[in-house]
């Protein structure tokens, strides 16, 4: 299904200097891996983000190379104050004419798959939403170092991004603004100039790292480790106008014969995805007996595995497929199935690979009467 144009703004150029010296804090490592690279994930993998846009301090480029080489987002420069860095980040994008905008804080790199959801289906409705929490500690104003008037919580939420914005109400209330008038944060700025704010369920994981002290929460240090699975496949050849082979038609005058459309070597990549999330084989989850999958497109299947590896908080970080096969010669389409492959998976090109084989003639596969395709998939999650 279709879905409008949707862009993640990561504004990722503040100096932290409440989190303390050293490395600005959404570089700063925690559990393994950088802030930052947590924050670039949760985006890169969600499948109503079209395009990531980080807004960084022209002193970090180096370091924001290192954290990018695995997602290849484009980056801007900020400026002095976090709405600088927006209205940069902003301009930046108004080229790729997105329809929506999802603008979010480096610092907050526990940003949950659902409330990227929930703000893009606010999107739909209206034309802004933020995330709120209600607050559950008492709330007074101060008088110096006494308390003075209690205030109703219930009339209160605190605020989180990611912030979310019809694009171009965004930019034209950035345009509008003053110049050099810093706002807290976008949602001032659009109620400012009159656009409703929906507000959404927040989510209490979702935390800005802020004080040195945030980095050492245990929450945080549980470690990320790396489990692959492996997969295999095998489909017979028949007569036929041509197959379908890790998600790339090739036209040759043979068939892949199947109860789908017999991609060998999909069937074995959601195999080995499944296999790193210990959730069976792809026969348990698409029964061969089921007309559903009459034909079906195994693209569907990777799908499926993807989000269920979302679900159990795996993420895929790189796939290896070898085909053995006599026939018909894989080096053409290569690079075509590299990229669909990273395309299913929500990983760039350089995390995928595509091996072809032949038997020497010898067995099935080398007599020409069926291709096999075994794969490994790689997937981080926490410990
Ligand atoms: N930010 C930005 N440009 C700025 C200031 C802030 O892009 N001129 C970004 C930060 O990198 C951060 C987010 O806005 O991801 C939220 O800001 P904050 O938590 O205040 O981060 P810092 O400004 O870096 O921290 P501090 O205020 O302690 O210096
Ligand atoms: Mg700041």
């Amino acid at each position: 299904m279709s879905h409008p144009k949707t862009a993640a703004l990561i504004v990722a150029a503040g100096r932290g200097h409440r989190a303390g010296g050293g490395l600005p804090k959404q570089y700063r490592d925690l559990d393994g891996e950088p802030v930052l690279s947590r924050t670039l994930r949760a985006f890169h993998q969600h499948p109503r983000i079209d395009m990531i846009r980080v807004v960084i301090h022209p002193d970090d480029q180096e370091l924001f190379d290192q954290v990018n080489q695995e997602f290849a987002a484009s980056c801007c420069y900020g400026g002095d104050t976090r709405s600088q860095s927006v209205h940069n980040g902003l301009r930046a994008l108004r080229s790729e004419k997105p329809d929506h905008v999802l603008v979010h804080d480096a610092a907050r790199p526990f940003v949950p798959d659902d409330l990227i959801d929930r703000l893009c289906q606010a999107l739909d409705q209206g034309e802004a939403a933020v995330p709120g929490l209600p607050i559950t500690d008492a709330v007074f104003s101060r008088g110096g170092d006494q308390i003075a008037a209690g205030i109703d919580r219930d009339t209160l939420v605190r605020v989180q991004t990611p912030q979310a914005f019809h694009f171009e109400k965004l930019m034209s209330a950035f345009d509008a603004s003053k110049a050099g008038i810093a706002y807290p944060d976008e949602a001032s700025l659009a109620r400012s100039g009159g656009i409703p704010v929906q507000i959404v369920d927040g989510d209490a994981a979702n935390i800005k790292l802020t004080f040195a002290e945030d980095f050492q929460m245990p929450v945080f240090h549980r470690q990320m480790i790396t489990v692959s699975g492996t997969g295999y496949d095998v489909h017979r050849l028949g007569p036929g106008d041509g197959i379908w082979l890790c998600g790339v038609k090739i036209p040759c005058p043979f068939d892949l014969i199947g109860h789908s459309d017999a991609d060998v070597g999909l069937h074995a990549l959601v195999d080995a995805l499944l296999g790193a999330i210990g959730a069976g084989d792809i026969g348990q989850h698409f029964p061969p007996s089921d007309p559903q999958w009459k034909g079906a497109a195994s693209s569907a299947f990777v799908d499926h595995a993807v989000s269920l590896a979302r679900k159990a908080g795996s993420v895929p970080v790189h796939a290896d497929i070898t085909l053995v096969c006599e026939k018909p010669k894989i080096g053409p389409h290569r690079d075509a199935m590299k990229a669909r492959v990273a395309d299913l998976l929500g990983l760039c090109q350089t995390s995928v690979n595509i091996k072809a084989t032949t038997t020497e003639g010898l067995g099935f596969a080398g007599r020409g009467e069926g291709i096999a395709a075994h794969a490994i998939v790689t997937v981080k999650r926490h410990e």
